[in-house]
């Protein structure tokens, strides 16, 4: 049934585990059915593991490969700057012309400071919107992940029976040895949710909220019409800070990011992944009389590999690829093609599932008829049929994300992806008979 193997990547990754634990160097390489893989090399849509299999990647390292696994400009101006120095400990002049295309391109980018990783750009716009508004407390959402900091990893992923009530979600600490301490100015709400949200900014005490502007982490999931501009509304009228978290979605929905495609701006804005193609860049943009408080020094702000030069030249090469109108319009065309085409197999097969989201990155929900509305709107999803569906597919020669994303590429040509939708139709009819259950 299968026409590729992956006994290599097991054996590798079962013996690696005596000097790395699980074999992998990330939680969320664990648990990638039928097992965590091994690659050697990666190529425009394709990466090569050390089975010899070619395979579609969708993963794209779960958001960063928006140019695909080796664009040749990207690769050209990091080179660039590998001769002339890998870290000065101080300024380059790539770190201000790469802020000045993060301003040119996002709406709230008055001011940007670059970070690490995803995880401490959050960590950075908290710390301002707690230090500029003189209060502690920060509302996030059900379902959103903003990083595996100990500060925000509640509620991400709670099991659907432990969710608690709509009104007052329980606040789910999502990791063992996870000071409980650091959920006691975090208040945890159901998003999409008006009245509930701003009944809660109205009582004059929350310095920020945050969120994923559109839910991509538990799946592809929009604002209802009218919800983040009653959000801006009421944070703009109590003096709270809103916060997207577009590490996900910035420089991947479209060249301004979410808050662009939805013409809301926030006060702050994280972002990381697909601004670098795979280098290890992230920002805060924000609003100048927030984000410049920073210059006094009362409000701390470090990392030692911020702004890195090498990462910095890759990042200014990926952002002038993203400002080119095509590159967006092709991949609106390819991605929509996709999703219509996954949308068809499912119910060509006879079986549930909603394909929502961007063209750049959806979510298939399998078991589900109506699109959800939010993370308690997922409970239907039947996660082991998709799992099972996911390591079939990887049999077929397409990587998909075990939880249901799918994340596209400028390499994922119209070839490229009718190739994809043959691999999903020939998976739907290997599989059949073991998602019988999910059929009326
Ligand atoms: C919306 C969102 N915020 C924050 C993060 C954390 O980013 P990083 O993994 O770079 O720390 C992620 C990572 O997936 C994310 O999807």
């Amino acid at each position: 049934m299968s026409n590729f193997t992956f006994s290599r990547s097991e054996a590798r990754v079962r013996e690696a585990a005596t000097i790395v634990p699980g074999g992998v160097n990330s939680n969320f390489r664990l648990g990638v059915a039928p097992t965590p893989l091994v690659f050697e090399r990666g190529e425009g849509p394709y990466l090569h593991d050390i089975d010899g299999n070619r395979l579609i990647d969708y993963y794209l390292a779960l958001g960063p490969m928006i140019l695909g696994h080796s664009p040749a400009d990207v690769i050209a101006a990091a080179h660039g700057q590998l001769d002339k120095g890998l870290l000065y400990g101080g300024q380059s002049e790539l770190e201000y012309e790469a802020a000045h295309r993060v301003s040119a391109m996002v709406p709230c980018a008055e001011r940007v400071r670059f970070a690490g990783s995803g995880s401490e750009a959050v960590q950075l716009a908290l710390r301002l919107a707690r230090a500029v508004t003189e209060r502690l407390t920060v509302i996030k959402f059900e379902g959103h992940y903003h990083g595996w900091l100990d500060s925000v990893l509640w509620s991400n992923g709670t099991p659907f029976d432990q969710v608690g009530p709509e009104e007052s979600p329980t606040k789910y600490r999502a990791s063992a040895g996870q000071d409980p301490a650091t959920g006691e100015n975090l208040e945890v709400l159901s998003w999409n949710q008006e009245e509930q949200i701003v009944s809660r900014i109205a009582k004059g005490d929350v310095a920020a909220v945050i969120m994923e502007a559109t839910m991509c982490n538990s799946g592809g999931i929009f604002a209802k019409p009218g919800y983040l501009e009653a959000v801006r509304d009421a944070c703009t009228k109590h003096g709270t800070i809103l916060i997207f978290d577009e590490v996900i979605t910035g420089f991947r929905v479209g060249p301004g990011g979410a808050q662009k495609r939805l013409g809301v701006t926030p006060d702050l804005a994280t972002f990381a992944k697909a601004m670098a193609n795979g280098f290890t860049v992230a920002a805060v943009a924000g609003r100048a009389e927030i984000m410049d408080q920073l210059s006094s020094g009362h409000i701390m702000h470090g990392g030692t590999y911020n702004a890195q030069p090498v990462a910095m030249a890759a990042a200014i090469a990926t952002m002038d690829r993203l400002v080119q109108s095509e590159t967006f319009e092709a991949m609106e065309r390819n991605g929509t093609r996709l999703m219509n085409g996954i949308a068809e197999a499912f119910a060509e097969a006879g079986l549930p599932a909603t394909v929502t989201g961007y063209p750049q990155i959806f979510t298939v929900a399998l078991g589900l008829t109506e699109p959800a509305e939010n993370y308690r709107g997922l409970a239907k999803v039947d996660r082991a049929a998709y799992r099972h569906f996911t390591a079939a597919l990887l049999g077929n020669g397409v990587r998909a994300l075990e939880r249901g994303a799918w994340f596209l590429c400028t390499e994922h040509t119209e070839d490229v992806v009718d190739e994809t939708l043959a691999a999903v139709r020939k998976t739907l009819a290997d599989i059949g008979p073991d998602l019988a259950h999910l059929r009326a």
